[in-house]
């Protein structure tokens, strides 16, 4: 790895950090409501759905479970071995900018509205235990 590139990864690391604090839904008190986040999670179906791979991999099961982990779907190798772990907090900066938190990553969809992510987490959470 050069001199250049560890740079790089130090700045991005660094960002990363400013970004989870100052729009971290969990930090902002937030209350996340899964019957709103169904309706968020409509913006994701483009992509997504719970129980089939899209263009993005299918979403039950994951919270909690560590990112890339659906056998039949061809992750980028970024967020393969990006080591995260899906929980409310990491999913907040994903959906922050996907590319920010994971250089590489195939998802390029932004949710910009706090109280948004919180919900759709909300869904996400509520679905992935059934
Ligand atoms: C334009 C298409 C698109 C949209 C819209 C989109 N995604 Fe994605 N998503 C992807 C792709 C592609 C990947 C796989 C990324 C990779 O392999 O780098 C992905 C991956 C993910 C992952 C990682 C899953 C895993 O198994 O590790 C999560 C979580 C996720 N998306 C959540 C969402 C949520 C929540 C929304 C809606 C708010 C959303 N995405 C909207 C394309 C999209």
């Amino acid at each position: 790895m050069t001199k250049n590139s560890l740079w790089l990864q130090a700045a991005l690391i660094a960002s990363g950090l400013v970004i989870g604090g100052a729009g971290n839904a969990a930090a902002d008190g937030l209350v996340g409501d899964p019957v709103k986040g169904q309706e968020v999670y409509e913006r994701c179906e483009g992509c997504h759905s719970l129980d089939a791979n899209r263009v993005g991999p299918k979403h039950r099961g994951r919270i909690g479970r560590k990112a890339g982990g659906v056998e039949d779907y061809d992750y980028s190798d970024a967020l393969k071995s990006s080591g995260i772990v899906w929980d409310e907090v990491t999913l907040d900066r994903w959906l922050q900018g996907p590319g920010k938190l994971v250089p590489g990553t195939k998802m390029g969809f932004i949710l910009k509205d706090p109280k948004a992510r919180a919900d759709v987490i909300a869904f996400l959470k509520r679905e992935s235990a059934k």
